[in-house]
């Protein structure tokens, strides 16, 4: 951990100093060693400055999702997401953070072409934000992209089961690998994208027993969302966890009521306006005396 002190305490302080040491993608690969991560890794998502310092001490991965779709943009799914919008948010957590690894979304439409458009995708992300390394969803049909990624210089975290940006071939955000099949699938998934040289694979949604398998499996680090504790790391949507939506997925467990505090206070700034007692002495400039 870093010896730096951040001044948080004001939004017009200059949000964060010179990076020390931050996580780096081997340090991360490094916490499962002969199948065992005795440390489990702690990942959340962030979008901006302000998230990513209050988040920064406590997470070993700063995940910038593209799930900024619907948290930050009020999308209906993924798809939309451009780079622009990841390099935007991806630069905003970098400013925000100095111990975490920062890990950016691959927008959908932006690597599955081809290996050749990943690369001038996710080189655009790292030298726009500053971020260590890029995330894409899909299994071993993605194996060749992160093995060609990976050897020109850009880690890549894998994404299996629930894959978001597949929605419209899915049908639905249901839990993946009820079948057979699918759970055969989503194994071989995860290998193929591991041995082609992914540093980790977030596994989403899926059935416990399958987790459990494919961390087994796995050499890299496997973070689970909607998987099982038994994954060698979790992640969750920061802002699902803190309480700021209603309506959430079942494997979501709330730490915070953040839209409870938030009406509340807007409530309270509302009424003081409205009664004319805000500002109050305490806000106000007086001349010199
Ligand atoms: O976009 C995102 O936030 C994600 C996590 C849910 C893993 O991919």
């Amino acid at each position: 951990m870093s010896t730096y002190t951040l001044d948080t305490a004001t939004s017009r302080a200059h949000p964060t100093p010179q990076p020390t040491r931050r996580l780096t993608v081997p340090a991360i690969g490094a916490r499962k060693t002969d199948g065992q991560t005795a440390e489990p890794i702690v990942a959340l998502t962030a979008y901006t400055t302000r998230t990513a310092q209050l988040l920064d001490a406590h997470c070993d991965i700063l995940l910038v999702g593209d799930s900024l779709a619907q948290v930050i943009y009020g999308l209906p799914s993924t798809i939309p997401v451009t780079l622009e919008m990841m390099a935007n948010h991806a630069s905003a957590v970098v400013r925000g953070s100095h111990h975490a690894l920062v890990v950016v979304d691959m927008p959908f439409g932006s690597y599955e072409a081809s290996p050749q458009a990943a690369f001038e995708s996710a080189a655009m992300l790292l030298k726009a934000s500053g971020a260590a390394a890029v995330k894409l969803e899909g299994g071993a049909a993605m194996a060749p992209t992160v093995q060609f990624l990976n050897e020109r210089g850009i880690p890549v975290m894998g994404h299996v089961g629930l894959t978001p940006q597949a929605i419209n071939v899915l049908g639905g955000y249901g839990a993946r690998g009820k079948s057979e099949a699918e759970a055969r699938k989503i194994t071989e998934d995860a290998v193929a994208l591991c041995d082609a040289g992914a540093f980790a694979i977030v596994a989403e949604g899926v059935v416990e027993s399958i987790a459990i398998a494919l961390t087994q499996q796995v050499a890299c680090p496997v973070i689970g969302i909607g998987a099982s504790a038994k994954c060698d790391g979790q992640v969750l949507v920061t802002e699902d966890m803190l309480g700021l939506f209603e309506r959430t997925p079942r494997f979501v467990k709330r730490y915070g009521d953040m839209a409870a505090a938030i009406s509340e206070a807007a409530g309270r700034y509302a009424e003081e306006v409205r009664a004319r007692s805000f500002p109050g002495a305490d806000q106000l400039y007086r001349p010199e005396a």
